[in-house]
């Protein structure tokens, strides 16, 4: 049996990468010549726990990368992975799936095999039977369900844990029309995934189970953040201990209720701009969703109000921002609001330092020698005059008086809390908790 799998971002690679380490004959296709390199070399071209290693396996098994489609010619199963961007407007971006389905219809005309085509990335409902059926069939003068299989197989990784997520998922989801192709796919996630449910759907409806998936998520997010403003008007009230109890009734659950500076990464804010977008074009007002954006945005502008009343004018104020990751565990800064925020105080003529235990390269290719890199947490907080917390690392826990006492002010604004229950010699002020003031 082999695999093809087009596109090697997060999903993609991650995927290919598992795959293969465990022995099956996978081919890898990206058109990024620069990032093929790499991974050529078993070296993984953004940072994800446990990925290289596996990347490494599979080298050394029978895996291949090429920018070379027509090598699926003989593949069995082919994953589209390619990357869904968004417009200016915030609608979805199909370009670079329509130029990949393209290719692969001109190569099935010439192939005799009839693989199982399966689209991973993230697309609006209706995509799949007007857009990429009709590409399929029309370039390769072939039927879906007859010469060839379709299925929507929308994915749920998050970064950070991408491989533990890849091997165990919690769900398979499989759209398309029930077909020996869909029989034989499902055969293929039971041998994969033995025991996780395989929900069989349409095209339609599994597009939509993806959005939904990560709208909830973002609602989860901007309720929780919502309550957190709430909370800092309460003296003395704390929205983690409202978060860890209402996560213990089980129709609410635990997870996705940290409160922060809002959600931010390469997929939640895309796909909640996708969603809206798209409720707007069936008539649907989506109030809610526009509702979880807003918060979302507003956020931010609490942490820079913040900041404001402590520091007053921030003009030439030498501000230390801990992290630039969207979230810790990875390098990303995509649509981080860490970088929105440094963007945000630069306007306001604020001399930036920042720190990053994984991201420090990738902010430097935005800010260049327009900010200060600490290299150490000691350095960050050295001769500030205030410290924005924005990126849960680990590290950031073990912050203690030693580095406040190196601040020219001290002023603490801690987005995600970490440091909440430390006696601390500075002005404190987090997210979430209610000041005395
Ligand atoms: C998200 C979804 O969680 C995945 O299920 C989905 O597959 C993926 O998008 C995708 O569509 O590809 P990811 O972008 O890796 O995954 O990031 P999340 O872990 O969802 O975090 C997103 C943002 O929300 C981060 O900025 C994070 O700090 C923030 N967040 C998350 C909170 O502020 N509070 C929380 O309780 C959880």
């Amino acid at each position: 049996m082999k695999i093809g799998i087009i596109g090697l971002g997060f999903v993609g690679l991650s995927l290919t990468s598992v795959l293969s380490s465990k022995g099956y004959d996978v081919i890898g296709i990206d058109v990024d010549k620069e990032k093929r390199e790499k991974i050529i070399n078993g070296i993984s071209p953004f940072f994800e726990p446990e990925l290289e290693n596996l990347l490494k396996k599979g080298l050394k098994k029978k895996l291949k990368i090429s920018d070379d489609f027509s090598l699926i010619k003989d593949c069995d199963f082919i994953f589209v992975t390619v990357g869904t961007p968004q417009n200016t407007d915030g609608s979805i971006n199909l370009s670079i799936i329509k130029k990949a389905v393209t290719t692969i219809g001109e190569i099935l005309k010439r192939s005799k095999k009839k693989p199982i085509i399966l689209v991973k990335s993230t697309v609006i409902p209706g995509t799949m039977r007007k857009n990429v059926l009709p590409i399929l069939e029309k370039k390769s003068n072939k039927k879906a369900g007859k010469d060839f299989g379709l299925i929507s197989n929308p994915e749920f990784l998050q970064e950070s844990t991408a491989i533990k997520d890849t091997k165990f998922p919690h769900v398979i989801v499989l759209g398309g029309y029930e077909t020996e192709f869909m029989k034989k796919a499902k055969k293929l996630f039971m041998k994969l995934h033995p025991n996780v449910p395989i929900i069989i759907t349409n095209h339609q409806t599994a597009e939509m189970i993806k959005y939904a998936n990560n709208s909830f998520l973002a609602t989860k997010i901007s309720f929780i953040n919502q309550l957190s403003n709430i909370c800092q008007k309460i003296p003395g009230a704390n929205v983690d201990d409202i978060a860890k109890t209402i996560g213990l009734d089980p129709r609410i659950g635990k997870l996705f209720l940290s409160a922060g500076p809002g959600y931010g990464g390469s997929c939640l804010p895309k796909d909640m701009k996708a969603l809206i977008n798209f409720a707007n074009t069936t008539g649907v007002n989506p109030t809610l969703l526009n509702a979880v954006e807003q918060i979302n945005t507003k956020q931010l502008e609490q942490i820079i109000s913040i900041t404001k009343k402590k520091l007053g004018n921030l003009k030439s104020k030498r501000i230390t921002i801990l992290g630039t990751a969207f979230k810790p565990g990875t390098d990303d800064i995509r649509d981080s609001i860490a970088i929105e925020l440094i963007k945000k105080l630069q306007k306001r003529k604020a001399n930036i330092t920042i720190h990053d235990p994984k991201s420090m390269k990738n902010t430097e290719k935005i800010f260049g020698d327009k900010i200060k890199y600490a290299k150490t947490i000691a350095d960050a907080f050295s001769k500030s005059q205030c410290v924005i917390i924005m990126t849960q690392w680990k590290q950031y826990s073990k912050i203690n008086n030693n580095n406040i006492k190196k601040m020219e002010k001290r002023i603490i604004i801690d987005s995600r809390r970490i440091l909440a229950e430390k006696e601390l010699v500075a002005d404190y002020q987090a997210i979430g908790i209610g000041n005395n003031q």
